[in-house]
């Protein structure tokens, strides 16, 4: 069965109210829609461990640096309902944007610190964005459980300080990445490469993955990272955003691999930029 698609708060919360008064755990599992085997893989893990199950697919425009990114982000939300059908999801919750953001909203929630690095430089605001729209999902659902990629993993890092940080009583699972045969990290922008351009993307992960076991026999990132820098260029990829090995818990920057460590990548390819991140 296609689950429900509730698209008012008001809404959302009568349906909540009664799982909550029957005393079921809620699992929510935030996308922005476009859904793939990645976003899937969430939603199962979500379906294993709680009673109920709230997808909620939100474009979220303040998490967007630039205005034709959000006017191409990729739309499907009928082909998105099919997909959770078969996991069994309880509800998808599409709030319409002022559900989100009525009218006057003047509040920002800003994540000090893990937010200056990485996608944060190079995406500047992009974080207050997902965290002021993640903590209002938060409360909307008032779910118990949320899950959310190792894809993203800044974002994961966030999302986990900020719940923290604002007492939302929420547990947040991060959940690994999903893969394309090729090894390219499943992305929902993936749709947006042109043919030739999704031959060569796999070349970023392909070159992460020979730094890891390089850097997994001791080798230093100043040593390495010039050379697989070019090879990402020459695959035909145009700028490189950040190429960088850093701690898996705070962040900070390393130049060898120690417990923890991981390796963050974001390129652009054609228009389309890119992200990745291995543990190391
Ligand atoms: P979106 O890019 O749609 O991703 C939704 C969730 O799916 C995130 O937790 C992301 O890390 C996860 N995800 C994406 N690709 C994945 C993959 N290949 N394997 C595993 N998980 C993957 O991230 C966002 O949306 C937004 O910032 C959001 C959190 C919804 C706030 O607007």
């Amino acid at each position: 069965m296609i689950a429900p698609i509730v698209r008012t708060l008001a809404d959302l919360r009568v349906q909540t109210a009664i799982w909550r008064n029957a005393g079921e755990t809620i699992g929510v599992v935030p996308t922005m829609g476009a859904l793939h085997q990645g976003h899937l893989s969430l939603a199962r893990a979500a379906r294993e461990k709680c009673d109920r199950v709230i997808v909620t697919i939100f474009v979220n425009p303040k998490q967007f640096n630039d205005p034709d990114d959000l006017k191409n982000y990729p739309r499907t939300e009928d082909e998105d309902a099919r997909k959770l059908e078969s996991i069994g999801v309880d509800l998808i919750y599409v709030p319409e944007p002022e559900q989100i953001y009525p009218d006057g909203f003047a509040t920002t929630v800003s994540v000090a610190g893990l937010t200056d690095m990485l996608c944060g430089e190079s995406r500047p605001g992009h974080f207050d964005g997902v965290a002021t729209v993640v903590s209002k999902l938060f409360l909307q659902t008032s779910a118990d459980f949320a899950f959310f990629g190792e894809k993203d993993y800044q974002q994961l890092q966030i999302v986990r300080r900020m719940a923290a940080d604002l007492d939302i009583p929420i547990a947040v699972i991060g959940c690994p990445t999903i893969r394309e045969e090729d090894g390219l990290a499943m992305s929902s922008r993936n749709l947006l490469l042109s043919d030739r351009s999704r031959v060569y993307a796999p070349v970023l992960a392909e070159v992460m993955e020979d730094m890891r076991q390089k850097l997994a026999d001791g080798a230093a990132m100043a040593e390495i990272a010039p050379e697989a820098e070019a090879r990402i260029l020459a695959a035909g990829f145009n700028t490189i955003d950040y190429l960088e090995l850093r701690s898996g818990r705070d962040l900070s920057l390393l130049d060898k691999a120690e417990p923890d460590a991981r390796l963050f990548a974001a390129a652009w390819l054609a228009g389309v930029r890119l992200i990745d991140n291995i543990a190391v």
